[in-house]
Protein backbone atom coordinates (compact mmCIF):
# COMPACT_ATOMS: atom_id res chain seq x y z
CA UNK A 1 0.00 0.00 0.00
CA UNK A 2 2.40 2.28 1.12
CA UNK A 3 4.65 1.08 -2.26
CA UNK A 4 1.42 1.95 -4.48
CA UNK A 5 0.88 5.55 -2.73
CA UNK A 6 4.63 6.54 -3.14
CA UNK A 7 4.20 5.50 -7.05
CA UNK A 8 1.53 7.51 -7.45
CA UNK A 9 2.26 10.72 -5.48
CA UNK A 10 6.13 10.16 -7.86
CA UNK A 11 3.66 9.99 -11.12
CA UNK A 12 2.27 13.28 -10.01
CA UNK A 13 4.27 14.99 -8.71
CA UNK A 14 6.65 14.37 -12.07
CA UNK A 15 8.45 11.67 -11.06
CA UNK A 16 9.14 10.85 -14.52
CA UNK A 17 9.80 14.17 -15.80
CA UNK A 18 12.43 14.48 -12.93
CA UNK A 19 13.88 10.94 -14.21
CA UNK A 20 14.04 12.05 -18.25
CA UNK A 21 14.90 15.35 -16.87
CA UNK A 22 17.42 15.36 -14.28
CA UNK A 23 19.37 13.19 -15.04
CA UNK A 24 21.14 14.50 -17.52
CA UNK A 25 21.59 17.63 -15.05
CA UNK A 26 24.33 14.66 -13.44
CA UNK A 27 26.53 15.32 -16.72
CA UNK A 28 29.55 17.08 -15.87
CA UNK A 29 29.46 18.87 -19.23
CA UNK A 30 32.22 21.09 -20.49
CA UNK A 31 31.03 24.07 -18.99
CA UNK A 32 31.10 22.06 -15.30
CA UNK A 33 34.99 20.67 -16.31
CA UNK A 34 35.59 24.47 -17.13
CA UNK A 35 34.70 25.68 -14.47
CA UNK A 36 36.32 23.34 -11.82
CA UNK A 37 39.94 24.16 -13.95
CA UNK A 38 39.36 27.95 -13.80
CA UNK A 39 38.41 27.70 -10.09
CA UNK A 40 34.97 28.87 -10.25
CA UNK A 41 32.23 27.25 -7.62
CA UNK A 42 30.00 26.37 -10.05
CA UNK A 43 29.30 26.82 -14.11
CA UNK A 44 26.90 29.49 -13.68
CA UNK A 45 29.91 32.15 -13.80
CA UNK A 46 29.73 31.06 -17.25
CA UNK A 47 26.42 32.50 -18.04
CA UNK A 48 27.58 35.86 -16.22
CA UNK A 49 30.50 36.34 -18.15
CA UNK A 50 28.94 35.96 -21.51
CA UNK A 51 25.78 38.60 -19.85
CA UNK A 52 28.74 40.50 -19.24
CA UNK A 53 30.64 40.57 -22.59
CA UNK A 54 27.09 41.29 -24.29
CA UNK A 55 26.01 44.35 -22.00
CA UNK A 56 29.00 45.37 -19.86
CA UNK A 57 26.86 45.66 -17.47
CA UNK A 58 29.15 45.88 -14.14
CA UNK A 59 32.08 47.93 -13.98
CA UNK A 60 34.71 48.79 -11.41
CA UNK A 61 33.99 50.12 -8.30
CA UNK A 62 30.12 49.62 -8.20
CA UNK A 63 27.90 48.44 -5.46
CA UNK A 64 26.35 45.41 -6.57
CA UNK A 65 23.79 42.85 -4.86
CA UNK A 66 23.73 39.62 -5.48
CA UNK A 67 20.70 37.63 -5.29
CA UNK A 68 20.85 33.66 -4.79
CA UNK A 69 24.66 33.18 -4.75
CA UNK A 70 25.33 30.16 -3.34
CA UNK A 71 27.84 28.66 -3.91
CA UNK A 72 29.34 31.99 -5.37
CA UNK A 73 30.51 31.96 -8.86
CA UNK A 74 28.26 34.82 -9.89
CA UNK A 75 30.48 36.74 -6.86
CA UNK A 76 33.53 35.57 -8.09
CA UNK A 77 32.59 37.25 -11.87
CA UNK A 78 31.41 40.21 -10.39
CA UNK A 79 33.95 40.72 -7.44
CA UNK A 80 36.81 40.32 -10.31
CA UNK A 81 35.32 43.19 -12.24
CA UNK A 82 34.18 45.81 -9.11
CA UNK A 83 37.51 44.73 -7.38
CA UNK A 84 38.90 46.26 -3.97
CA UNK A 85 36.85 49.53 -4.77
CA UNK A 86 33.89 47.74 -5.59
CA UNK A 87 31.47 46.32 -3.01
CA UNK A 88 29.47 43.05 -2.67
CA UNK A 89 26.13 42.27 -0.53
CA UNK A 90 24.56 38.59 -1.24
CA UNK A 91 21.58 37.02 -0.27
CA UNK A 92 20.66 33.71 -0.37
CA UNK A 93 18.40 31.29 1.63
CA UNK A 94 21.64 28.78 1.83
CA UNK A 95 24.54 29.24 3.79
CA UNK A 96 27.37 30.77 2.30
CA UNK A 97 30.93 29.29 2.37
CA UNK A 98 32.62 33.10 3.27
CA UNK A 99 35.92 32.01 2.42
CA UNK A 100 36.83 34.56 -0.08
CA UNK A 101 39.51 36.60 -0.91
CA UNK A 102 37.47 39.47 -1.44
CA UNK A 103 37.44 42.48 1.24
CA UNK A 104 33.81 43.96 0.65
CA UNK A 105 31.30 41.30 0.52
CA UNK A 106 28.41 41.36 3.36
CA UNK A 107 26.43 37.90 3.27
CA UNK A 108 23.29 37.58 4.35
CA UNK A 109 21.41 34.34 4.73
CA UNK A 110 17.65 35.32 4.24
CA UNK A 111 14.79 34.08 1.88
CA UNK A 112 14.20 37.07 -0.75
CA UNK A 113 11.01 37.24 0.49
CA UNK A 114 11.99 37.96 4.14
CA UNK A 115 11.70 42.05 2.55
CA UNK A 116 11.68 44.00 5.90
CA UNK A 117 15.19 41.73 6.78
CA UNK A 118 16.27 42.62 3.65
CA UNK A 119 15.89 46.22 3.98
CA UNK A 120 16.88 46.50 7.28
CA UNK A 121 20.23 44.83 6.66
CA UNK A 122 21.02 46.95 3.73
CA UNK A 123 20.14 49.92 5.85
CA UNK A 124 22.63 48.98 8.51
CA UNK A 125 25.20 48.33 6.09
CA UNK A 126 24.66 52.40 5.20
CA UNK A 127 24.11 51.52 1.27
CA UNK A 128 21.04 53.57 0.35
CA UNK A 129 20.98 51.86 -3.48
CA UNK A 130 23.05 49.70 -5.81
CA UNK A 131 24.65 50.15 -9.13
CA UNK A 132 23.48 46.85 -10.22
CA UNK A 133 21.36 44.38 -8.91
CA UNK A 134 21.94 40.70 -10.13
CA UNK A 135 20.15 37.32 -9.56
CA UNK A 136 20.46 33.79 -10.67
CA UNK A 137 17.52 32.64 -8.27
CA UNK A 138 15.89 28.93 -9.29
CA UNK A 139 13.47 27.26 -6.61
CA UNK A 140 13.21 23.76 -5.74
CA UNK A 141 11.85 22.38 -8.89
CA UNK A 142 9.01 19.69 -8.76
CA UNK A 143 9.66 18.87 -12.68
CA UNK A 144 6.22 20.03 -13.56
CA UNK A 145 7.42 22.96 -16.04
CA UNK A 146 4.41 25.10 -14.96
CA UNK A 147 4.42 24.87 -10.92
CA UNK A 148 8.18 25.42 -11.38
CA UNK A 149 8.04 28.62 -14.07
CA UNK A 150 4.96 30.24 -11.11
CA UNK A 151 7.31 29.65 -7.87
CA UNK A 152 9.72 31.71 -10.19
CA UNK A 153 7.56 34.14 -11.19
CA UNK A 154 6.86 34.44 -7.56
CA UNK A 155 10.51 34.56 -6.35
CA UNK A 156 11.40 37.38 -9.76
CA UNK A 157 8.54 39.21 -7.79
CA UNK A 158 9.86 39.46 -4.68
CA UNK A 159 13.17 40.41 -6.56
CA UNK A 160 11.86 43.95 -8.31
CA UNK A 161 10.28 45.07 -5.06
CA UNK A 162 13.62 44.53 -3.61
CA UNK A 163 15.05 46.14 -6.89
CA UNK A 164 12.14 48.82 -6.50
CA UNK A 165 13.78 50.52 -3.25
CA UNK A 166 17.49 50.09 -3.82
CA UNK A 167 19.21 49.64 -7.59
CA UNK A 168 19.21 53.19 -8.35
CA UNK A 169 17.42 54.56 -11.47
CA UNK A 170 19.12 54.32 -14.64
CA UNK A 171 20.51 51.16 -14.03
CA UNK A 172 20.45 47.32 -14.56
CA UNK A 173 18.68 44.46 -13.00
CA UNK A 174 19.54 41.10 -14.29
CA UNK A 175 17.18 38.19 -13.28
CA UNK A 176 16.99 34.28 -14.01
CA UNK A 177 13.69 33.04 -15.12
CA UNK A 178 12.17 29.53 -15.86
CA UNK A 179 9.97 30.12 -18.83
CA UNK A 180 7.44 27.73 -19.97
CA UNK A 181 4.57 29.44 -21.22
CA UNK A 182 2.92 33.28 -21.26
CA UNK A 183 4.65 34.97 -18.41
CA UNK A 184 2.65 38.32 -18.43
CA UNK A 185 2.43 38.61 -14.63
CA UNK A 186 6.12 39.01 -14.25
CA UNK A 187 6.65 41.04 -18.35
CA UNK A 188 4.59 43.74 -16.71
CA UNK A 189 5.41 45.26 -13.89
CA UNK A 190 9.12 45.24 -15.49
CA UNK A 191 7.77 46.94 -17.97
CA UNK A 192 6.41 49.43 -15.39
CA UNK A 193 9.53 49.89 -14.01
CA UNK A 194 12.44 49.73 -17.10
CA UNK A 195 12.44 51.55 -19.81
CA UNK A 196 13.60 48.41 -21.70
CA UNK A 197 13.85 44.29 -21.25
CA UNK A 198 15.95 42.08 -23.28
CA UNK A 199 16.49 38.78 -23.03
CA UNK A 200 18.82 35.98 -23.60
CA UNK A 201 20.05 32.49 -22.87
CA UNK A 202 23.31 32.30 -22.26
CA UNK A 203 25.75 28.99 -24.10
CA UNK A 204 26.42 27.69 -20.58
CA UNK A 205 22.84 27.24 -20.04
CA UNK A 206 21.62 23.49 -20.35
CA UNK A 207 19.81 22.85 -23.67
CA UNK A 208 16.61 21.12 -21.86
CA UNK A 209 16.91 23.67 -19.64
CA UNK A 210 13.89 26.21 -19.88
CA UNK A 211 15.83 29.40 -17.93
CA UNK A 212 16.32 32.18 -19.58
CA UNK A 213 17.96 36.15 -18.44
CA UNK A 214 15.99 38.90 -18.47
CA UNK A 215 18.38 41.81 -18.88
CA UNK A 216 16.04 44.78 -16.88
CA UNK A 217 17.62 47.76 -18.30
CA UNK A 218 17.48 51.47 -17.41
CA UNK A 219 15.01 51.69 -14.34
CA UNK A 220 12.76 54.21 -14.67
C1 LIG B 1 21.36 28.31 -9.44
S1 LIG B 1 21.65 28.62 -7.75
C2 LIG B 1 22.60 30.09 -7.78
C3 LIG B 1 24.02 29.89 -8.27
C4 LIG B 1 24.88 31.13 -8.01
N1 LIG B 1 24.40 32.29 -8.76
C5 LIG B 1 26.31 30.92 -8.38
O1 LIG B 1 26.76 31.49 -9.38
O2 LIG B 1 27.00 30.18 -7.69
C6 LIG B 1 20.09 29.18 -7.22
C7 LIG B 1 20.07 29.71 -5.80
O3 LIG B 1 18.78 30.25 -5.50
C8 LIG B 1 18.67 30.21 -4.10
N2 LIG B 1 17.29 30.45 -3.65
C9 LIG B 1 16.18 29.73 -3.92
N3 LIG B 1 15.11 30.24 -3.28
C10 LIG B 1 15.55 31.33 -2.59
C11 LIG B 1 14.90 32.30 -1.76
N4 LIG B 1 13.60 32.21 -1.46
N5 LIG B 1 15.64 33.30 -1.27
C12 LIG B 1 16.96 33.39 -1.53
N6 LIG B 1 17.63 32.51 -2.31
C13 LIG B 1 16.93 31.48 -2.83
C14 LIG B 1 19.14 28.80 -3.79
O4 LIG B 1 19.47 28.66 -2.43
C15 LIG B 1 20.34 28.65 -4.74
O5 LIG B 1 21.54 28.93 -4.07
Amino acid sequence: MKQAYSLISFLLLGGVNKITMTKPFMIQDSFFKKAKALGYRARSAFKLLEIQEKYKIIQPKMCVLDVASAPGSFLQVIAKIVWNWGKVVWIDIQKIDPNFWFPNIHLLQESIFEYDKIHAYICGLGISQFDCITSDIAPSTTGITWVDQYKSVELNLAILDVAREFLKPGWTLILKVFVWEDIADLIQPIKEQYKKLSRMKPKACRDRSFEEYFICIDKK
